[in-house]
């Protein structure tokens, strides 16, 4: 596992967007091959979307060859709503590069047959070769995409019962009532993120603080879903300082001493404000 930690919520985000260049470029995609991201919703990642358009516009990065896979949609909203997952990743990332929607997939939380929806997802992953590169954020319960505390740790996609912890959480979406966020979520399985070649989770804020404790160091545990990537090979968490709160001085220290934001060094291609 590699944690790095950053100072600001800011350089969280500008930094998560010049590794998804790097790593869309260094693959080089096109015709017949694709890059495979998998992506998160929720307030943690806005800003790296908005300095991917920013570097797309710039130049220095095309999504003509990538396809996206979604973590999760809420049940029974509508597409159009303007808390839909759809609705929030077409309007703040979409819309603004030059991806074909055809390649974008986000789970229907409409769909007639719930279980089929998600049956299919996971054949649309397969069928694309897997995912490249997922990355996450999570709940201040430790909850990956909507992974609730308790959810099986090899879980595939489908139906979950949101948790009151998360309705609350959520509920700022939607007016600051509770009433109205929708209680069932279709969303992809700890499984399925573990499947990716490589996952990168961003962490922000002193409300995670406890999470990013449990996650990393504590014990693989299913209340804290989070924590099933110190089995992955290949994670990276990005966090500012406020994320590390809970951390032992020592994990920080170690971290810290390690130097991972190297690993964007040496691209300029991808050099950005912060
Ligand atoms: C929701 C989403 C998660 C997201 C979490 C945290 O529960 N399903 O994918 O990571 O919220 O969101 P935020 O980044 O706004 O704190």
């Amino acid at each position: 596992m590699k944690l790095l930690i950053l100072d600001t919520p800011d350089e969280v985000t500008s930094w998560s967007a010049k590794y998804v260049v790097k790593r869309i470029n260094e693959f080089k995609p096109g015709p017949g091959r694709y890059f495979v991201l998998g992506l998160p919703t929720g307030g943690t990642p806005l800003g790296m979307y908005r300095k991917l358009i920013e570097l797309h516009k710039k130049g220095k990065v095309s999504f003509q060859y990538v396809a996206t896979f979604n973590m999760d949609e809420y049940v029974d909203l509508p597409r159009d709503h303007c808390q839909s997952y759809h609705y929030f990743m077409f309007e703040n990332f979409f819309k603004y590069i030059d991806i074909n929607p055809k390649n974008v997939h986000i789970l229907d939380g409409n769909a007639a047959d719930l279980k089929l929806e998600c049956s299919n997802y996971e054949e649309k992953i397969k069928e694309m070769g897997g995912i490249h590169l997922f990355i996450g954020g999570i709940g201040a319960d430790g909850h990956i995409a909507f992974n609730e505390p308790g959810s099986s740790l090899v879980s595939r996609t489908r139906v979950k019962t949101l948790t009151d912890d998360t309705l609350e959480a959520n509920a700022r979406f939607f007016d600051n009532d509770i009433t109205k966020v929708p209680r069932e979520a279709l969303t992809v399985g700890v499984g399925t993120v573990m499947d990716a070649r490589e996952v990168m989770i961003l962490i922000t804020g002193p409300h995670k603080a406890f999470a990013l404790y449990k996650a990393i160091e504590e014990g693989v545990n299913h209340m804290w879903t989070a924590s099933a990537f110190q089995l992955h090979p290949n994670t990276l968490l990005v966090c500012d300082e406020d994320a590390t709160m809970e951390l032992r001085v020592k994990t920080v220290k170690y971290f810290k001493g390690l130097n991972h934001h190297k690993l964007i060094e040496n691209d300029s291609n991808v050099s950005i404000r912060s």
